[in-house]
Parts: structure tokens; sequence; C-alpha cells
């Protein structure tokens, strides 16, 4: 639950992936795309989506205690279709491993009060890939 929140919200490709329309064109949804177009979709603003994941903007892990299909087939983290990332199955792996011993390391982790970390070190920037401006996370141990 954790993972797919910091995925949802955190994404590391935000921007659109683009595709080109096969020859012959294509219909979606009543619209024609010709072929040659470029089309694409992005992860930032279908993650912040707020019909289907309300209060888009907090960070909820409970959010996927029971996801609904929408919210699965609107979260594209490592995009999607034919061209979909083919690390997913490892980064997820990675990521749960790289979860587990760190909480496992530090059960008391929390979020550092004494040299203060801000809402703002929490903004993301983004070039192709977005990180938090503030490339730190200060946590307590005790
Ligand atoms: C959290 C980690 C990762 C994220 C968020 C991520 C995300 C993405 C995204 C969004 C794409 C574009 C997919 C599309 O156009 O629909 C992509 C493509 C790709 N990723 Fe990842 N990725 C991650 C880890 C990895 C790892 C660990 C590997 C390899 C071991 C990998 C290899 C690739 C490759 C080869 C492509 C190009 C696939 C293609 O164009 O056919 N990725 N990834």
């Amino acid at each position: 639950m954790v993972i797919s929140e910091t995925l949802r919200l955190h994404t590391a490709v935000p921007f659109g992936l683009p595709r080109a329309v096969p020859s012959g064109g294509a219909s979606f949804k009543g619209y024609f795309l010709p072929s040659g177009a470029t089309v694409s979709t992005q992860s930032y603003s279908l993650h912040r989506d707020p019909t289907v994941f309300p209060d888009p903007d907090t960070f909820n892990p409970e959010r996927w205690e029971n996801p609904t299909k929408e919210m699965k087939d609107i979260s594209i983290p490592f995009g999607g279709g034919s061209r979909i990332c083919i690390g997913m199955h490892l980064a997820r792996m990675e990521l749960r491993l790289g979860s587990a011993l760190f909480f496992r390391g530090f059960p008391n982790a929390q979020r550092s009060n004494k040299e203060e970390m801000t809402e703002k070190d929490m903004e993301m920037q983004s070039f192709l890939l977005m990180a938090p401006k503030g490339h730190r996370c200060l946590i307590e141990t005790n």
C-alpha cells in the first residue's frame, strides 16, 4: 500500500509517454486519430484525478486497501501497453526489499523534527524524471 501510494503521488516519470498512431488511423471514444499522429497520456494528472483518488494530494496508503478497478486502470507509474517498463517486476521487488530492510533496520523511523524538513523539500521538480526538490529525507531513528 505504501509503495503503491508512493508510486501514485511521487511517480518517477510524470510526463506524456508518446505513441504513434498506426497506419489507417484509429478511432478512440468517438474521435478519429489520423495515422502518424503522436498521442500520449501521462501519469501526473491521471494519478491526481479527484474523481478516482479523493483528496489526491494527500499521501494516504490506506486508499489502496481495497483498490477499485478504476484506480488500478489509471495508475501508470510504469507506463502501459506494449512499451510498458520491462523492469517493472524487478523494480517492484527492489522497492519492497528496500522498504522492508529500511523498516527492519529503523523500526521507529520518523520524520525529523530537529533539523526541519519542510513541505518545500517535498515539492516536485521535474525534468524527464521527477524528484523532490529538497533531494533529502531527514529522519529520526529512536
Ligand atoms: C521504480 C522504478 C522504475 C520506474 C518508475 C520505471 C518507469 C518506466 C516508464 C514509465 C517507462 C516507459 C513506459 C511506456 O512508455 O509506457 C519505462 C520503460 C522502460 N524501463 Fe522502466 N522503470 C523503473 C525501473 C526499471 C528497471 C529496474 C529496469 C531494468 C532493469 C527498467 C527498464 C526499462 C526499459 C528497458 C524500458 C523501455 C521499454 C520499451 O520501450 O519497450 N525500468 N520505465
